[in-house]
């Protein structure tokens, strides 16, 4: 830890030096409008995703006690619990359109084993399948959301799922379900039809994987009343890639619920995406100029969606999201491990706050991935387990979900380097079934403290209280050995007088604030 710790000193210097002196910076104005405000931000942004992949699930999730019975790992399980999860994202990813869910029922020593060719080559022998993933998210109290298989499945394997899942008399698939020790359905309405078909979901184009979204979602049958009807999430475009969500939208959309797109803020290029914790000023800007992306990709997006379906019925889903960087060294690269440090959460922060404030268009995301795999919320290793810097930035955003999101204007100032700049300081506000009012700001510049005087119209506001998350280095982290590096703390910056709240926020910095 020390050493990351004086790594990291030293790397904040060589910044101020990049940089010159860090002069000081005029107040940003933020003006948040408290008693106005029409859109929910929906609890489901704030979703998670779990693939059968390097040691997400298995290990992460699902261990063997020392009697050889496999269970779900209650450590991780209660600290999740703080997080209000609304809803898991599963079995993939890529292993979506490979998993065949009849593998992963029955009796566990009678489930085949498969290899994972996707991830690591790797022996899959189905311990975790359904029964259990539905027991994991009824544990969180989150909803489920399953990702069929388009690519390698079949029509009828998908329906036979759907059924198994939801119906809840006699029939084929719910009898077997019966036969498998539940006999009351899941009621699992959201559902992917297929995930990343433009790539590693069949190399498909949009018009043709338009025809096949139909044909598959025609036969998510509606069981009547009290059963679940399906929220059909069709797969999205790859970042950038406009002419996707136009094709799908204008041939499928009528028959779409959600649409899914998918971006990852990787900071260098895909084959040297750069190190979770020993990176350079530059590395630190990089990351905050590609998230900062999100929001021009939420936008442009949401455009053409407006044109096909200007009553906003079809919600973009942002199905995976986060942080993409090198393996650890020493791990497996198939397994996508990778440390989290506060660059991390504050990317997470900047990114949830783009998702807030566009909460008319997007209502669901999930980021990649809930544990042990990219940006995870949690990483174990044996019987220890460490909470992420992220990890705590979906607990203090925890204020925002199924909140009315409030209008804002910002003036965010920018954090410069080298000629370049990005916003300094991102925010979103929300207000309660309470009526409380929260909001979150993120200052990147990871060398100056930044002042915000914000004008709070429509309600008196008296008090404030908040939390911060900061660390001492921009690239701190917490490991097995040192948990505690980056954690939240009691908030003493901001004020409040005659309306105006007057916020100091400390470099590298994510706070949370209620008002009151
Ligand atoms: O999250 C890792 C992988 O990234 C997913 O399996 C895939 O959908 C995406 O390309």
């Amino acid at each position: 830890m020390l050493r990351h710790t004086l790594l990291a000193a030293a790397l904040t210097v060589a910044a101020c030096s990049a940089t010159g002196a860090q002069q000081s910076q005029p107040a940003a104005h933020l003006v948040i409008d408290a008693d106005l405000g029409r859109d929910t931000i929906n609890r489901n942004i704030y979703g998670q995703f779990a693939e059968h992949l390097g040691r997400g699930i298995y290990d992460g999730l699902w261990t063997r006690s020392a009697g050889g019975e496999w269970h779900l790992r209650d450590d991780v399980i209660e600290a999740l619990k703080k997080l209000h999860v609304p809803n898991v994202r599963w079995p993939g990813g890529c292993f979506a359109d490979r998993y065949h869910w009849q593998d992963g029922i029955g009796p566990r020593d009678k489930r085949p084993t498969i290899v994972n060719t996707m991830w690591g080559n790797v022996t899959e022998d189905n311990s975790f399948g359904t029964h259990e993933y539905m027991e994991l998210v009824q544990r969180l109290g989150a909803a489920p959301f399953v990702v069929g298989n388009v690519g390698s499945g079949s029509v009828r394997e998908m329906a036979e799922w759907w059924e198994y899942v939801n119906f809840p008399g006699r029939s084929p698939m719910g009898d077997l379900r019966r036969a498998n020790g539940r006999s009351e359905p899941w009621n699992v309405r959201l559902w992917g039809v297929g995930n990343e078909s433009w790539g590693c979901g069949g190399s498909m184009t949009p018009e043709h994987y338009a025809d096949v979204y139909k044909n598959f979602a025609t036969f998510l049958a509606s069981y009547g009343p009290g059963t679940a009807r399906a929220f059909r999430v069709a797969t999205g475009p790859n970042t950038d890639d406009y002419r996707w969500t136009e094709v799908v939208m204008r041939e499928a959309g009528s028959m779409i619920d959600g649409l899914d797109l998918h971006y990852y803020t990787v900071v260098g290029s895909w084959s040297h995406k750069g190190s979770a914790t020993q990176f350079t000023v530059r590395e630190w800007f990089n990351a905050f100029q590609k998230a900062d992306r999100m929001e021009e990709l939420v936008t442009r997006h949401a455009a053409i969606m407006d044109r096909y379906d200007p009553r906003k019925r079809v919600a973009l889903v942002v199905g995976e999201w986060g942080m993409w960087h090198d393996a650890e060294p020493g791990t497996n690269p198939g397994f996508l491990y990778q440390q989290n440090s506060l660059r991390d959460a504050l990317v997470a922060a900047v990114t949830l706050d783009v998702f807030n404030r566009h909460a008319d268009r997007v209502r669901m995301a999930n980021i990649a991935q809930f544990v042990n795999v990219l940006q995870s919320m949690i990483l174990t290793k044996g019987d220890s387990m460490a909470l992420t810097p992220t990890y705590h930035v979906f607990e203090m955003y925890t204020v925002h979900q199924d909140a009315v999101r409030l209008p804002l204007t910002l003036d965010p100032g920018t954090y410069e380097l080298e000629g370049q700049s990005v916003p300094a300081i991102s925010a979103s506000a929300s207000r309660d079934g309470q009526g409380r009012v929260h909001v979150t700001l993120t200052n990147i510049d990871p060398n100056g403290a930044r002042t915000i005087d914000a004008d709070i119209r429509g309600v008196r506001v008296t008090q404030v209280t908040g939390r911060i998350l900061t660390a001492p280095a921009m690239n701190s982290y917490n490991d097995f050995a040192h948990p505690d590096v980056v954690r939240p703390v009691e908030f003493r910056g901001a004020t409040v007088s005659g309306g105006t709240l007057h916020v100091v926020l400390p470099p590298h910095s994510v706070v949370v604030l209620e008002l009151k």
